[in-house]
């Protein structure tokens, strides 16, 4: 980030080239004299490069001390480059800098390439639960994201009903009590919000399992939620896993909460 940074600030007079390469490079003995960090061996190279205003001798001779900086008070803290310099310590790799005024900068940055084969762990997510058929409405005011809960939920293999106010969802309750298994509400909703609405729902049908949605970190913890009579609170943006995950928590009772 810091190279990245330096770079735009170096070119900010005028547009230029920003690049970033990748390649394996054989270090020789030759090499390493102009590179004493680095030893022998298959090292990663990765070379950020601008076309920026680029640096005389002696600023690149100090580029790397520890509060080094031409920059504005405020602009400038003169660490970064302190910094890639002592990550690529920790890396056993080593830093080289090539610049002229008024060309540009190359920074190259050397990994060491490890010679063992390595072995991929196995990062095999579970898969995300799916549903049959179980039916469900899903309540949020705003349109687009009571289409998105829909269509993830019907890919999932459930049956939803989406609609934009707890009128509609009590309404669709009110008509088929016991036709739905499992009702996702939006806390913050004009009119009537999606806690009164759980409320009202239970009475219509007790032991309806509720999941409420919000967006705010809020104060709501998942004990507060359970009290109010809900299985679960799933925080916005929810993604199919997280949401699927707890429909399938919430229908299967394996909620483990608690
Ligand atoms: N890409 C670059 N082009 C021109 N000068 C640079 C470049 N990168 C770094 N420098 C010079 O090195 C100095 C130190 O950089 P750095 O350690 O990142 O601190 P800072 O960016 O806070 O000044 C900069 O103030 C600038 O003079
Ligand atoms: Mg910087």
């Amino acid at each position: 980030m810091n190279l990245g940074t330096n770079a735009w600030h170096a070119m900010r007079e005028q547009p230029g080239t920003f690049k970033v390469e990748m390649g394996v490079i054989e270090v020789d003995a030759d090499f390493v004299k102009t590179h004493p960090d680095l030893h022998g061996g298959r090292y990663a190279r990765l070379s950020v490069s601008d076309t920026g205003c680029g640096m005389d001798s002696a600023t690149v001779g100090r580029v790397f001390e520890a509060f080094f900086t031409t920059k504005a008070v405020g602009e400038g803290t003169g660490l970064g480059l302190a910094v890639v310099y002592g990550i690529m310590k920790t890396h056993d790799g080593g830093i080289s800098v090539y610049s002229h005024p008024g060309e540009g900068t190359t920074f190259h940055l050397y990994f060491p390439v490890l010679e063992n084969e390595t072995v991929a762990p196995e990062i095999a997510a579970a898969p995300i639960p799916r549903g049959q058929g179980e039916c469900i409405i899903f309540v949020d005011d705003e349109t687009a994201l009571a289409g998105l809960g829909k269509q993830i939920l019907d890919r999932l293999g459930y049956q939803v009903t989406m609609v934009t106010s707890a009128a509609e969802a009590l309404a669709a309750i009110g008509a088929q009590p016991g036709q739905f298994d499992l009702v996702i509400t939006d806390l913050a909703m004009p009119v009537m919000d999606g806690i009164e609405l759980g409320r009202q729902l239970l009475q219509i049908q007790p032991g309806l399992p509720l999941i409420l949605t919000t967006g705010f970190g809020g104060t709501l913890t998942a004990e507060k939620v359970r009290e109010l009579g809900f299985c679960e609170i799933l925080r916005k943006p929810s993604t199919a896993r997280t949401m699927s995950e707890a429909v399938h928590r919430v229908l299967h009772q394996t909620t483990g909460m608690g």
